[in-house]
């Protein structure tokens, strides 16, 4: 609940909160998502073994799906759901827990697995659980593209 009340309090274009989350426990729906859900070819099955699997799902929006994107050239709710899902993983790292956005989803399927209506989008899926590494910040750092090749100061 602590990492859901993190996404729940994320700021949204418009304050529209297009975000929707569904929270899989079970072994057996989780399978379902690890095996109907994600898409082939990343060996994602790993992903059975994490105890929590938040599906994040987007309501659309007609003031800002529609008109805003159309004005501003930015479609907002995705954005929104990606502030949304990134909230909970800061708040997991901070209690210790590992996670992992896995977006190589079969969107229609999700939603029959998950049992939203046809006007909620599965957007990701974000693994939850204990990762082996201490600290599951530690490897990151290395593995991302230098400052001076991403920012302007001027
Ligand atoms: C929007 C998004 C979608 C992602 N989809 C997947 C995925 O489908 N499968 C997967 O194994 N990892 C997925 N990832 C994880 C990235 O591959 C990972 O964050 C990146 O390689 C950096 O690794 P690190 O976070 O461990 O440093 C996704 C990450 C994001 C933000």
């Amino acid at each position: 609940m602590r990492l859901l009340e993190a996404a729940r309090l994320a700021p949204s274009a418009c304050n529209r909160q297009p975000w929707r989350f569904a929270v899989a426990l079970t072994p057996e729906v989780r399978r379902r998502i690890v095996e109907d859900g994600f898409l082939p070819g990343l060996g994602m099955s790993w992903a059975r073994e994490a105890p929590v699997h938040v599906v994040l799902g987007m309501e659309r929006s007609v003031l800002t799906h529609g008109v805003a994107a159309a004005v501003a050239g930015v479609d907002y709710p995705w954005l929104d759901l990606g502030i949304a899902g990134e909230h909970p993983v800061l708040a997991a790292a901070e209690l210790g827990l590992g996670t992992c956005w896995i977006g190589w989803i079969r969107p229609r399927i999700l939603r029959r697995i998950v049992g939203w209506p046809v006007t909620v989008r599965p957007v990701a899926v974000i693994t939850v659980g204990y990762p082996r590494d201490a600290d599951p910040r530690s490897t990151t750092g290395s593995r991302r593209r230098p400052m001076d090749e991403l920012l302007r100061w001027l």
